[in-house]
């Protein structure tokens, strides 16, 4: 409804004119949630304090006051709520729908201020299993979404390419591994030589101070052995991922790790004992962050390393220094919480004021009926595998349904794929929830195969319609039903913005589904293909603006929007 905003301001203006000015105005107009208290309204409690009279009294002689041809204004308790007239709606909404096509809910606010994405941050030689769907879904929608509203994004891929992990894999495959059978199996045949250290150190804690030698050969990097066998590994875990990736059509513009900062941590030990913050406890380097009412934190083992928590503090600085972000988001699960709460709180007593900047997106946990996924002891699903099956499945539905269809491979990798995008972005981000084959590749009910089909729907209607010439009489829009559509349109706009504020895919998934169940319920009431051309040609306008709408929101969350299927 902030397509009406500034004319309902300007209706308030001249009675308002001795108390407040447009600017206080339009902050407290506010989008009622209810559709019979206006599409618009304005409280009157400031006034009521100013003048020391009763809210009810002012709401009514403020609505005397006004006089529109676009609105019906009205008073009801405290409030002056604004109705747009029908044929007003439908010409503003669905007219600034068909001009504004793709760009229809985006805008330009965060022009020239950069947002960082982190998202996926995938640990080096571990099997992308399915669990990481959540986040790669999320990180990929808000990035979209912080471009659609005009911000400058950078995505990072935080690998997690460090630590004494990497000392055990080459433990591993210097005795078990096999080169040929990494390079065939990619990333599993890692994952499971990490297993099976995992398994075989139990008996043989040798095992552990030989992989201790390795990692600490790699930090210092006085091994070229131990150098090589990182980088391949890391080369082989990429490539696998990136099948991923591909499908996903996510894309990174830095894979800075942990790895990456290693040599940022002396600097940053420095910087720490210099300001103050570092306190010695049996042999190890701690900060104190009891006046953040949280844990304390070690930066230093006793025997020098640097730690996660240390790695992020460098990884932060070193983004707003690159960067200069303006919000530094980081899409990890919610059982990281406190490491986020510990790092923006150390880089506040560091005396950083942009560490308000710094968000954890967390989320939920998606879990197997038989509980959480574990690659250290290998029980997993893989994620490459669950896309390709949601394909498969699709290919197999649309061969039962739909045989004749052109291009069928293409639209099963856009109703499969947008299948397990829609399912990850219904769910509240911080929702755990049980993973269901059936629940998520279901055409039926709330999913993105029903959004799909309800675009393709519109088009087919829009290639009945014919050819269409002559001017659009929007005052046809008339009905409930158009109404009630054309009403749920308008708010595409404010629905971008909060969920890029709250960093809510979800709310667009939601959004969505409630134009499609609009339109479906228009579909079946009114005859859009009506024989009255210029009612025709006004229904096919709406639907034109709908599948724009739809089409728009679908690619906010990773969707795609096949013509046909
Ligand atoms: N790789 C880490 C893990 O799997 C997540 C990294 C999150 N990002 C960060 N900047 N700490 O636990």
């Amino acid at each position: 409804m902030q397509l009406f905003t500034q004319q309902v301001i300007q209706l308030l203006a001249k009675p308002l004119a001795e108390h407040l000015n447009e600017a206080d105005i339009s902050q407290l107009i506010e989008v009622p949630k209810i559709a019979t208290q206006g599409d618009l309204a304005f409280p009157t409690f400031r006034l009521a304090k100013l003048l020391r009279k009763a809210p009810p009294l002012i709401a009514q002689e403020v609505a005397a006051q006004i006089e529109s041809e676009e609105f019906d204004v009205t008073a009801q308790g405290a409030y002056v709520n604004f109705f747009v007239k029908r044929p007003v709606l439908a010409k503003t909404v669905v007219g600034t729908v068909l001009e504004q096509a793709e760009r229809y809910g985006s805008s330009e606010e965060g022009r020239s201020q950069k947002v960082i994405v982190e998202y996926n941050s995938a640990n080096i030689s571990k099997d992308m299993h399915h669990g990481y769907i959540r986040g790669l879904m999320i990180g990929a929608s808000l990035d979209k979404i912080a471009r659609s509203l005009g911000y400058e994004t950078v995505t990072i891929n935080h690998l997690g390419d460090y630590g004494i992990n990497f000392g055990m894999i080459i433990v591993a495959f210097k005795r078990w591994g096999d080169r040929e059978e990494v390079e065939r199996r990619g990333v599993s045949a890692l994952n499971e030589l990490y297993v099976r250290f995992r398994r075989e150190v139990e008996d043989d804690p040798e095992l552990m101070t030989e992989a201790r030698q390795w990692f600490k050969h790699l930090e210092d990097g006085t091994s070229q052995e131990a150098l090589d066998l990182w980088t391949w590994f890391k080369e082989v875990s990429l490539r696998d991922y990136d099948l991923v990736w591909q499908k996903l059509g996510s894309q990174f513009d830095s894979f800075a790790g942990e790895a990456f900062y290693s040599d940022m941590m002396p600097g940053v030990r420095r910087e720490l004992i210099e300001k103050g913050l570092i306190v010695q406890e049996d042999g190890a380097e701690l900060i104190d962050l009891s006046s953040e009412n949280l844990p304390n934190i070690i930066v230093t083992t006793s025997s020098g390393n640097s730690l996660y928590i240390t790695r992020d503090i460098a990884a932060a600085k070193y983004r707003k220094e690159t960067y200069d972000f303006a919000r530094n988001i980081y899409v990890v699960g919610s059982e990281q919480r406190l490491h986020f709460q510990q790092l923006k709180a150390i880089l506040k007593k560091m005396g950083y004021d942009w560490y308000k900047d710094i968000v954890h997106v967390d989320h939920g946990l998606i879990m197997l009926a038989e509980g959480k996924m574990s690659s250290r002891k290998g029980d997993v699903i893989l994620l490459n595998d669950v896309l390709e099956s949601a394909i498969e499945r699709t290919r197999k539905l649309i061969e039962q349904k739909n045989p004749d269809l052109e291009d069928k491979a293409e639209v099963a990798r856009q109703v499969g794929l947008g299948a397990i995008a829609f399912k990850e972005l219904y769910t509240s981000r911080i929702k755990d929830y049980v993973f269901d084959w059936d629940d998520a590749l279901s055409f039926e009910g709330e999913t993105g195969p029903y959004l799909q089909y309800t675009n393709v729907r519109c088009h087919s209607l829009i290639n009945r319609g014919g050819q269409m010439t002559g001017e659009i009489d929007y005052s046809l829009l008339n009905d409930d039903f158009s109404n009630e559509l054309i009403r749920e349109l308008a708010r595409y706009p404010e629905t971008v913005q909060s969920a890029f504020e709250r960093y809510e895919p979800a709310l667009i998934s939601r959004y969505l589904i409630g134009v499609a169940k609009l339109f479906n319920k228009f579909y079946q009431q009114v005859t859009i293909l009506s024989n009255q051309p210029a009612e025709k040609i006004a229904r096919l306008a709406l639907v034109r603006a709908v599948s724009t709408t739809l089409e728009n929101g679908m690619k906010l969350i990773n969707m795609e929007a096949p013509k046909r299927m």
